[in-house]
C-alpha cells in the first residue's frame, strides 16, 4: 500500500509540518510505503513550462516522479496553510503540473475538451489538513471556505477520488499546546481510519 504525502509550508517548524509528521507515524505503523514530499525543501518548481501545456509529459524528472506516485497512491495526504483562501503558490503549481491529463483525469473515447472529464486516480481517500488564523465561523460566513470547493470538487472530485476528508485547524496563532495536541490527535485518528483496508 502506498501513501503519497505532500507538505507545502516554507517553515519546517510550522504546525503544518507537525501534523504531517504525526500522519507519517501513523502510516508507518500501518505498513504503508510513504512517498514523502516537502515541496519547499525539495525545491519543487511550480511553474508549468512552455511546451508542457498539453500537459501529458514533462522533461522535469521530479514532476514525472510525482505523477507516477500520485497514480499509484492508495491514500493521498496534503498539508498546507490557508493563504488567501487558497493553497500556497508552490502547491497550486504542483496541482497544475502533476494532476495532469492521462494521469489524474481523462476524456471518454470520442471526446476531448468538449467532453466531461473522468477521474483516473485510484486512491481510496484524499486527506487534506489546513491550518489558518481565521476563526472557522468567519471563514465560512465571509469567505465561503473556498479550500473545500477547491479540494473536494475542483481537484479530487474531478480526478475520481470521492472520499475527501478535510479539516482546517485554527486560529493557530491563538492556540495553546493542549489545543494543538487535540488537533494532532484528530489527524492521527482520521489517518488511522483511512489507512484501514477497504
Ligand atoms: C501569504 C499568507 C497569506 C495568508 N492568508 C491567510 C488567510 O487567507 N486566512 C487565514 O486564516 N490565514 C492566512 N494566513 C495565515 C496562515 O494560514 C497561518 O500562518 C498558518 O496557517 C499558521 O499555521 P502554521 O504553523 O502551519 O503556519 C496567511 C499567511 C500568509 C503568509
Amino acid at each position: 500500500m502506498h501513501a503519497s504525502l505532500v507538505v507545502a509550508h516554507p517553515s519546517p517548524a510550522s504546525f503544518s509540518h507537525a501534523l504531517a509528521d504525526a500522519a507519517r507515524g501513523i502510516l508507518q505503523a500501518h505498513g504503508y510505503a510513504i512517498d514523502w514530499h516537502d515541496l519547499y525543501a525539495e525545491g519543487f518548481d511550480p511553474v508549468q513550462r512552455t511546451g508542457e501545456s498539453g500537459n501529458t509529459a514533462s522533461d522535469d524528472a521530479l514532476v514525472e516522479r510525482h505523477c507516477a506516485e500520485l497514480a499509484r497512491a492508495d491514500l493521498i495526504l496534503i498539508f498546507h496553510p490557508n493563504w488567501w483562501g487558497q493553497p500556497p503558490a508552490i502547491l497550486k503549481g504542483w496541482i497544475d503540473r502533476v494532476f495532469r491529463l492521462d494521469t489524474a483525469y481523462g476524456y471518454p473515447v470520442g471526446t476531448s475538451w468538449d467532453g466531461v472529464p473522468t477521474g483516473l486516480l485510484r486512491a481510496r481517500h484524499a486527506l487534506v489538513f489546513n491550518t489558518s488564523n481565521t476563526p472557522a465561523e468567519r471563514e465560512a460566513a465571509v469567505f465561503g471556505d473556498p479550500l473545500q470547493a477547491i479540494w473536494a470538487r475542483c481537484v479530487f472530485g474531478l480526478c475520481g477520488v470521492d472520499s475527501v476528508i478535510r479539516r482546517m485547524y485554527g486560529p493557530v496563532a491563538a492556540s495553546d499546546e493542549a489545543q494543538r495536541a487535540g488537533w494532532r490527535a484528530e489527524v492521527e485518528a482520521l489517518v488511522a481510519q483511512a489507512a484501514l483496508p477497504a
